[in-house]
């Protein structure tokens, strides 16, 4: 019997090919039941299992196979929009959405959501803000810009990565990642990196991300 301090995913993941079994956890470690669909970032640097990298592959075990992750997950205690409710420096963000009414995308499981704050939103230049508060389909594409249809931890993102966005046209964020600092496109700082949620993850940015075809419209962009 595999005596691993860590936990094993309460779930059944497809990852690589090779399915996660469900184990239970050893009797040195706390059982989480995490039943959630488990966000899965499988990039060249390696592979994470809610924000944990997972360190050894293909262990066998009686059941399934073991994948073993270096830290103990701790299970979220909500969803993204309790997340977003619930932190007042997502306020702006909240009221945006739900003008949007995209609350419904926001509950896609699996989802990352590159956050503004209130005070990256308060960065944006008055006239931007003005446009995205008056024409509510340019609102919709601005916010769903900062949704990814996956689950996208830190540890599992990568310098010079792509990532497809929610937005109608399918627009990319460019990451950078230079030691711990992960930024968009250039100018967004993520400042709080992996928050979990029970249908993904949220990372809080210091700058509203635009769509590069909406620069010239809003006059900015060089
Ligand atoms: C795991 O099991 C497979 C198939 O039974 C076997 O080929 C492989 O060598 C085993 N791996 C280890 C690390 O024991
Ligand atoms: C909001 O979106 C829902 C679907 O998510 C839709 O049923 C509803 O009609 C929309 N409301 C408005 C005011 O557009």
């Amino acid at each position: 019997m595999f005596r691993f301090c860590c936990i094993f995913l309460a779930v059944h993941c497809v990852l690589g090919g090779n399915l996660i079994e469900v184990l239970q956890a050893n009797g040195e470690s706390k059982l989480i039941k995490y039943a959630t669909a488990c966000g899965l970032a499988d990039t060249i640097l390696g592979v994470t299992v809610e924000g944990a990298k997972i360190s050894k592959f293909d262990l066998n075990a009686s059941n399934g196979i073991v994948h073993v992750i270096d830290k103990v997950l701790v299970p979220p205690t909500g969803g993204i929009v309790d997340l977003v409710s619930g932190n007042k420096d997502l306020g702006t963000l909240l009221s945006l959405v739900q003008k949007a009414n995209i609350t419904g995308i926001i509950r896609r499981d699996p989802l990352t959501v590159f956050a503004p704050t209130n005070a990256a939103f308060s960065r944006l230049p008055a006239n931007v803000l003005s446009r995205l508060n008056s024409d509510t389909a340019l609102l919709k594409e601005v916010l769903e810009y900062h949704l990814v249809p996956h689950t996208a931890y830190s540890p599992g993102l990568y310098n010079r990565e792509y990532i497809r966005t929610l937005d109608a046209q399918k627009d990319v964020i460019r990451l950078s990642v230079s030691g711990k600092v992960v930024s968009v496109n250039s100018y967004g700082r993520v400042i709080k990196a992996d928050i979990p949620a029970t249908n993904g993850v949220v990372h809080l940015i210091d700058h509203v991300l635009i769509p590069i075809r909406y620069w010239l419209s809003f006059g900015f962009g060089k």
